[in-house]
């Protein structure tokens, strides 16, 4: 294939971006899956590092591999439970280890373990979930022996690089329609011209032309990826990965991870948090050394997507940039004249006040329609006549949609310029 200079080969991607993305730039929430053979080791997914295996002993974990029938499935069935709209699986992790049948690298899951293909029943699993499939592909590996070598060593380098090329050909070649490629750790090289990624991402790209891939592998690509933080990254698509726990992304053998998991209310708050600012929240579980999904993952992503359902018009689709809200609404999303105020604190005297929207608010309603009446002048709105209760019975973080004559003015401070410094901003 003629591979195109770096400018042609951006300018190329950049034209198709809009396309190749709606649906991901829509679908605000996805599910990482960690698991491997640390997930046996239980020592999260660093444990071959960490605890300063030699090969050969971490080896013996590859024959105690032993996901239980119908695992990803299981995954699958969770992430559809929670309002999720793709999943992530690590195909193969820096320990080198291939989940599928591959004839590039016999470290697999078929020569080994459970002699089966993880990632053909992962794809299965997300397209009977209707669940857009990512792979993620670790360009760091403990295991091949230019892993490392590649980083001092020009024929090392070749040969590992071809090596990365032939794995994620193989990935993107047997399993149909992959959506998303999503690179990880780019070690030791630290550059796309020592990952040979502006060649690699071209091949790859010719087998799946709607492929989205993310910025690690070191060209900028389609999204950028913050880690453990939720912030936005300005001018481009992004995603904020998060582990289940704030601790580890892999498996932890232990009674006591469990109270770190997340509940519902603490995952909407990301999720607010990506949508308020147009991103996307990748939340990780880490299945047990059978595949089980982390019991403690399981109530609490339930409920978010009972949550979703009846409140994710505030959070799916195409939205525009929010504004800060007051103390009552700890934020809102926004689609350009319709505001999604999510109020996490429900006033028991059946009113609130928002400050800062000076655009004509036309209707307030909940999302179920009932009509909320309202007073507005030049400072603040105060809706009335809001039900005592919440009415997100879930996780009682009700949403108010307001709709204004025009995308809203929000003008804070001017009263106070000291304050807030009087921002005028269109939002
Ligand atoms: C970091 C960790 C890796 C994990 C990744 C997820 O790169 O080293 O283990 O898979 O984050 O984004």
């Amino acid at each position: 294939m003629t591979l195109l200079s770096k400018k042609d080969y951006e300018q190329s991607i950049a034209a198709t971006r809009d396309a190749r993305m709606n649906w991901w730039r829509e679908a605000r929430f996805g599910m990482f899956v960690h698991y491997g053979l640390y997930s046996v080791r239980g020592r999260m997914e660093w444990a071959m590092a960490l605890e300063n295996y030699n090969i050969a002993d971490y080896e013996k974990y590859a024959d105690r591999f032993a996901p239980k029938p119908g695992a990803p499935r299981e995954w699958a069935k969770l992430a559809k439970a929670a309002g999720m709209k793709y999943m992530v699986l690590t195909t193969r992790h820096h320990e080198g280890f291939s989940l599928w049948d591959s004839k590039v690298n016999p470290y697999n899951s078929v020569n080994y373990g459970p002699r089966r293909d993880i990632v053909r029943e992962f794809v299965d699993a997300c397209r009977e979930y209707d669940l857009k499939i990512g792979f993620y592909s670790s360009l760091m590996d403990w295991h091949h022996p230019d892993g490392w070598k590649c980083a001092f060593d020009a024929a090392a380098r070749k040969r590992f690089n071809d090596y990365l090329t032939a794995l994620n050909v193989e990935l993107l070649s047997n399993y149909g329609k992959i959506d998303i490629l999503w690179y990880d750790v780019s070690a030791p090289m630290e550059s796309w011209e020592g990952w040979d990624s502006l060649e690699r991402n071209q091949i790859l790209r010719a087998l799946q032309p709607d492929i989205i891939i993310n910025n690690r592998s070191k060209l900028d690509e389609d999204f950028g990826t913050p880690e453990g933080h939720l912030t936005p990254v300005p001018g481009r698509d992004w995603e904020a990965c998060m582990t289940y726990n704030d601790l580890s992304w892999g498996y932890v053998d232990s009674k006591q991870a469990a109270p770190y998991g997340y509940n519902a209310n603490r995952i909407l708050k990301m999720l607010w948090n990506v949508s308020k600012a147009r991103g996307n929240l990748l939340l990780n579980i880490g299945p047990a050394p059978d595949g089980s999904v982390p019991k403690e993952a399981i109530e609490p992503l339930t409920k978010v997507g009972q949550w979703l359902e009846q409140n994710g018009e505030a959070v799916y689709g195409k939205l525009d940039d929010s504004a800060r809200a007051s103390f009552w609404v700890r934020g809102s999303t926004r689609k350009k004249n319709v505001v999604y105020l999510w109020n996490w604190i429900w006033p028991d005297d059946g009113e609130f006040t928002v400050g800062g929207y000076r655009t004509k608010l036309q209707k307030a309603e909940l999302l179920d329609g009932t009509p909320l009446t309202f007073e507005q002048d030049e400072w603040r709105l105060t809706i009335h006549g809001v039900p005592e209760k919440s009415p997100d019975p879930v996780c009682n973080v009700g949403i108010v949609k307001l709709t204004f004559e025009s995308e809203p003015e929000f003008l804070m401070g001017t009263r106070f310029p000291q304050l807030h410094g009087g921002t005028k901003v269109l939002w």
